[in-house]
Formats: C-alpha cells, sequence, structure tokens
C-alpha cells in the first residue's frame, strides 16, 4: 500500500510517501514562515490560500523526486484537525478530490495522533505501551498509549500550550515569529539561574500544567525598557524561562513514569525539538531507567511524513471516510476509536 500523506493544520505545508513494506520514501515540506512573519503570528486565511497555491507542486515534485506517479498512489491521508478551518478545509478538499478522483479511498487523521507516531518513522521505534509527552503550538499533554488509538490522558495543560507560552514570551522578547527556536537560540547565552522562575503546579499532585504564569512573570521582568535591550538581560529571562517551562515538563514526565510503571516515554510535537528539553529529560529518564523516544527535528514540528504514517495505521486496519470532508477545528486526542491488532 503506497499512502499519500497531506498535512495543512496550521502553517506549513506537508507531503509524504509511506510505503507498507518499504516505510518512508520521502516527504516535501514548504513553511509559510516568510509570509506571516511580518504579522507576528499566523494569518488564518493567508495560510488557506497558501496551502491552496503550494500543494499541488509539492506533491508533483515528492512524486518526481520518489519516481512514483499518481496511479502509483494506493490511499490519501490527510490532517481532518484539530487545527485552522480554512487550512483544514483545504487539504480535506483536496485529498478527498484527489482519492475521489483516482478511485481510491481517503482518510482523515488526528493532528496530535501524528505527532504522537512519528517517532515511530525512527530507527528504533518505541514499542508499546509508552507514556507520551505532547507538545506543541497548541498542545501540552501527557498521554498514556497502549496502542494506536488507545489514549488515556494522564494530564494537560490548564491554560496556555507550551509552544504558546514559547512564542508569547518570543512576543515579548520582540523576536520573530516563530517564537520557540528563537527562544531557545537566545537562551544559549543566557544565565537560567539569574531570575527565580516559578515550577508550575510541582508543588501539588497530579500532571496537569499551567504557564500562564510564566508569561505573567516573565513581563513583570521586561518593565524596564533600559533592562528590555540589554542583551544579556535579555538572554537571561530567555533562559530561565526555558528551564522553567522543562523543569517542569521534567518533573512531570517523571510523575508520569512513577504513577504508571511505564518506562517508555516518547515526546513529539513542535516544542520537542527543544534541545534543552531533550538533555534534560535523558537525564532524568537515566535515573529512573527509563528510554527517551522523540523523532528527528524535521519530524517534531509539522509534517507530512507522520500524517502518511497514522492514516496508513488506521487504514491497514481497514478504516476509511467516505466522501464527506472532515475537517475539525477542535477534536479531542481520546474520542479516536482503537486500531484493533496493533498494539
Ligand atoms: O507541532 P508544531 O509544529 O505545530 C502545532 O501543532 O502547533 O509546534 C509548533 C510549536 C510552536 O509554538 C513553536 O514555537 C514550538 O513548537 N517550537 C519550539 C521549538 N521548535 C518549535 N519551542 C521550543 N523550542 C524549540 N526548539
Ligand atoms: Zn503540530
Amino acid at each position: 500500500m503506497l499512502v499519500l500523506g497531506i498535512e495543512t493544520s496550521c502553517d506549513e505545508t506537508g507531503v509524504a510517501l509511506y510505503h507498507s513494506e518499504q516505510g518512508l520514501l520521502g516527504h516535501e515540506l514548504y513553511s509559510q514562515v516568510a509570509l506571516h512573519a511580518d504579522y507576528g503570528g499566523v494569518v488564518p486565511e493567508l495560510a488557506s490560500r497558501d496551502h491552496v497555491r503550494k500543494l499541488m507542486p509539492l506533491i508533483h515534485g515528492l512524486l518526481g523526486d520518489c519516481q512514483k506517479e499518481l496511479k502509483d498512489v494506493s490511499a490519501v491521508a490527510y490532517t481532518a484537525g484539530p487545527g485552522l478551518i480554512g487550512a483544514l478545509m483545504v487539504g480535506g478538499a483536496f485529498a478527498t478530490s484527489l482519492a475521489f478522483g483516482l478511485g481510491i479511498p481517503a482518510i482523515g487523521v488526528h493532528h496530535m495522533e501524528g505527532h504522537l507516531l512519528a517517532p515511530m518513522l525512527e530507527e528504533n521505534p518505541p514499542e508499546f505501551p509508552f507514556i507520551a509527552l505532547l507538545v506543541s503550538g497548541g498542545h501540552t499533554q501527557l498521554v498514556s498509549v497502549t496502542g494506536v488509538g488507545q489514549y488515556a490522558l494522564l494530564g494537560e495543560s490548564l491554560d496556555d500550550a507550551a509552544g504558546e507560552a514559547f512564542d508569547k514570551v518570543a512576543k515579548m522578547l520582540e523576536l520573530d515569529y516563530p517564537g520557540g527556536p528563537q527562544v531557545a537560540k537566545l537562551a544559549q547565552k543566557g544565565n537560567a539561574q539569574r531570575f527565580k522562575f516559578p515550577r508550575p503546579m510541582t508543588d501539588r499532585p497530579g500532571l496537569d500544567f499551567s504557564f500562564s504564569g510564566l508569561k505573567t512573570f516573565t513581563l513583570n521582568l521586561l518593565q524596564d525598557e533600559k533592562d528590555k535591550h540589554d542583551p544579556q538581560y535579555r538572554a537571561d529571562i530567555a533562559a530561565g524561562f526555558q528551564d522553567a517551562v522543562v523543569d517542569t515538563m521534567v518533573i512531570k514526565c517523571r510523575r508520569a513514569i512513577q504513577q504508571t510503571g511505564l518506562k517508555r516515554l516518547i515526546m513529539a510535537g513542535g516544542v520537542s525539538a527543544n534541545l534543552r528539553l531533550r538533555e534534560k529529560l535523558e537525564a532524568m529518564a537515566v535515573k529512573e531507567k527509563a528510554q527517551v523516544y522523540y523523532a528527528r527535528p524535521e519530524f517534531c514540528t509539522d509534517n507530512g511524513a507522520m500524517i502518511a504514517y497514522a492514516g496508513f495505521q488506521r487504514l491497514a486496519a481497514g478504516e476509511q471516510n467516505d466522501l464527506a470532508i472532515v475537517s475539525k477545528p477542535r477534536w479531542p486526542l481520546t474520542e479516536l476509536s482503537e486500531v484493533k491488532g496493533i498494539s
């Protein structure tokens, strides 16, 4: 089976080809960063229009690079949600029409299931069951995973997602969008100990998160115009903030390992590209005799490969959508159906 994956939930147009026996054949990504940069964040309408423009040339290029033709494709998987409704509808309409034209099935994939399964595309994939730390621009969740579609929520953010907090702090520091990687870069030159950022919700039991207090803490440090433009002061804020987010996530992951007894932890989503998080999570895992898994950086952030792979898993189990296009801007991961036989 050859699955064409299409990701258009936000500001990246991603396409990929996944083969049931040969694995990932190739993928292409077009990032809209330059398009949205002037606005300091994603403009949904511009995102939708750009997905319309980029999808066909990207797929054409992908097929050429993989020496495949449209007639070789046996199913189309697309991101059905959660995400920006217009952007989702572009991918959904495109994928479903293509599948209809080719007389093959289409399947709508949950974006976070895509992220969650992305580490499976790497050389030493984790075996089920495991704990997943999902950290993206819209989600921060700890999930107990027993198989594809078998997800139990252990905890989640009560306010901002981790990536969202990174992006907002980046804005306060007048860094370019998308903020996460910029804050991480600035943090490399900073002293994380200078400001005593809190580790929210770690002093009480439970696996939920809250990051909005860290934003307020940052804002209070940036009241003075002179400080705000002092390079070392800024770098120290970035480092302090990053460590506060990272330490909080590491503490909660350790707790999840201890509570569940599971010794495998995967992290996925844009923030899992953060090197400090990887470093501190690895160190914690060594102490807990646990194993940490994550995707290569390009598959941590949005991409078509994870959608092709997640779609393949569900198609292989006999699932498919009819011709009605599925686009769900809000869609809890725990509503997904269990994929039988894969656990
Ligand atoms: O998974 P993703 O590409 O899109 C969503 O599904 O939301 O995640 C994007 C988020 C953004 O908030 C971005 O700032 C953050 O991931 N991000 C990072 C890093 N790379 C991306 N945050 C911290 N450190 C990074 N290196
Ligand atoms: Zn994402």
